[in-house]
């Protein structure tokens, strides 16, 4: 039903769009001021959000970490990508986990078998379908919306030409298809139906986890219809977008309703943004757990916000109470 509910949000956007622009013709509305807003309040959104998470207090390093700590005694060999005590090494972890998912690479999957007698055993076998559509998915979104600023830019940077002519190598069909478009929706159809079909995801997902996923897969399949059904004039777009950029907006006369379909579903994927799970994107770099160094037995922490104690140690004591002490017989660590 979850999944359903927001299936049908997805469509009703569509029919949003066809309505606004195909019958109301409001162009300008859904050109220009939706996406307007929609990039301002992604953009105060990301910024809030992140703010708000820089601004939380972590007095206490709480990494977790999967490997040996740091050891006073030099034979036992501290794992330093998966418990490091250094900011450098920490660093490295983070690099892995953001570049190449490596959390999710040891991911595993449990299942329960029948031991010989019947019972029940819990097994644990290595799970990589998840990383690999994961990390696929990932990189093709960066990619395209990488080659997408070929629209935002005059003239285009050499990097995004290249990057264009690296997806297109293979130079199948003609507009060439990109393997990014490929590899997006068939990431985002397994990151789905991973979802739908296995039961024990099913029972912990929410309509939260379903929606993005549509919305994701509908962008894409939009743009490929743009690009390779309705072939659309890429240059009057580039007019709109330019104009966008620029702060001149103008509508051109030769932009097709499949251009305002896809505009309205990234300015709606642009505004659920901050409030939603894709704040792992900025979140992933302010998470305590993995961005702190696992140094609490190698470094002093004092909890910044604790009141300042003044301490009596047993040296002052003993400076108060010295004379007697001797008169009385008692030990004194210092006799003057
Ligand atoms: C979340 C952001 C976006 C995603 C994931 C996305 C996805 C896609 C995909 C998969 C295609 C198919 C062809 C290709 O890969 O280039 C495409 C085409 C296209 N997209 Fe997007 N898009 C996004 C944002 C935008 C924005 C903001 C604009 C313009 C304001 C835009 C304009 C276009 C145009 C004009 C095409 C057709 C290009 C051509 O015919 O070569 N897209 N998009």
């Amino acid at each position: 039903m979850k999944a359903l509910y927001s299936l049908f949000f997805v469509f009703a956007l569509l029919l949003v769009v066809l309505f606004g622009v195909g019958a109301a013709h409001l162009n300008m509305l859904f050109g220009v001021w939706i996406p307007y807003v929609a990039m301002a309040v992604f953009l105060l959104g990301f910024i809030y959000r992140v703010y708000d998470w820089a601004k939380s207090p972590v007095p206490f390093r709480i990494p977790t970490t999967g490997g040996q700590q740091w050891s006073v005694l030099p034979e036992v060999k501290q794992n330093r990508w998966d418990n490091p005590t250094t900011v450098r090494d920490t660093v490295i972890r983070m690099a892995f986990e953001v570049l190449l998912f490596r959390s999710l690479f040891r991911n595993t999957k449990s299942e329960v078998y029948k031991n010989e007698n019947g019972g029940p055993v819990v097994a644990y076998a290595s799970a990589k379908w998840l990383w690999l559509f994961g990390i696929l998915f990932h990189y093709s979104f960066l990619t395209i919306v990488i080659r997408h600023m070929r629209l935002f830019t005059e003239p285009v940077p050499g990097f995004i030409t290249l990057i264009d002519s690296l997806d297109s190598l293979l130079q199948i069909a003609a507009p060439t298809l990109y393997l990014t478009d490929v590899a997006l929706v068939a990431a985002a159809t397994f990151l789905l139906m991973r979802r739908i079909l296995a039961p024990q995801i099913r029972y912990l997902s929410l309509a939260a986890d379903y929606f993005p996923l549509f919305l994701i897969l509908a962008i894409a399949i939009s743009g490929i219809y743009m690009r390779y059904i309705a072939k659309v004039d890429v240059i009057a777009i580039k007019e709109l977008t330019m104009g966008l950029v620029t702060f001149h907006p103008h509508i051109p006369a030769n932009v097709g309703i499949s251009f305002y379909i896809h505009l309205f579903l990234v300015s709606i994927l642009l505004l659920y943004f901050p409030f939603s799970k894709l704040m792992h994107l900025g979140g992933v770099f302010l998470s305590p757990t993995r961005n702190l160094p696992n140094d609490s037995r190698v470094r002093h922490h004092e909890n910044p916000w604790n009141p300042k104690i003044k301490c009596h140690s047993y040296a002052d004591y003993e400076d108060d109470f010295r004379e007697p002490m001797i008169e009385a017989g008692l030990p004194v660590d210092k006799a003057e």
